[in-house]
């Protein structure tokens, strides 16, 4: 059994240790806002933050993420109140499909906790996140909205 502390609640998951994040937090946990897309790394769209640092979860094995907080797009908000980045997106109509998005938004919740005033270049070097739709100017009318905010 390994625990997990997800949106602060504990979690008990039974599953190999080197099972991906990811797969406990959408099988065992089930929390499905956090998408897979490549597997490997590459896309973004499994992002979660881990001790408010933005991870890819799909390569991340749960025994390395015992005792840290882990945060998923379930857990951004504040009660009613969405995170400055949720807000953002809804103004900006970001998504589109939408399949990529909670990921974008954790990857960029994170930077601007790190960075509240981003630049087009520190955007471009933290933000990797694939979106097949295309809506990268979108993101970053978005992000700056929300640094604003
Ligand atoms: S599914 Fe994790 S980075 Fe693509
Ligand atoms: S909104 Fe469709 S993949 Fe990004």
């Amino acid at each position: 059994m390994i625990r997990l502390t997800v949106n602060n609640k504990t979690h008990d998951v039974d599953a190999d240790p080197n099972t991906p994040l990811l797969w406990a937090i959408r099988e065992q946990i089930g929390l499905t806002g956090t998408k897979y897309g490549c597997g490997i790394a590459q896309c973004g769209a499994c992002t979660v933050h881990i001790d408010g640092a933005a991870t890819r979860s799909c390569v991340m094995p749960i025994s390395a993420v015992v005792g840290k907080k882990i945060t998923t797009i379930e857990g951004l908000a504040s009660g009613d109140k969405l995170h400055k980045v949720q807000q953002a997106w809804l103004e900006h109509d970001v998504p589109q499909c939408g399949y990529c998005q909670s990921g974008m938004i954790m990857a960029v919740a994170a930077l601007l906790k790190e960075k509240p005033k981003p630049t087009d270049a520190d955007i471009d070097a933290a933000i990797t996140n694939i979106c097949r739709c295309g809506t990268f100017q979108q993101v970053r009318e978005a992000i700056h909205m929300a640094a604003k905010a």
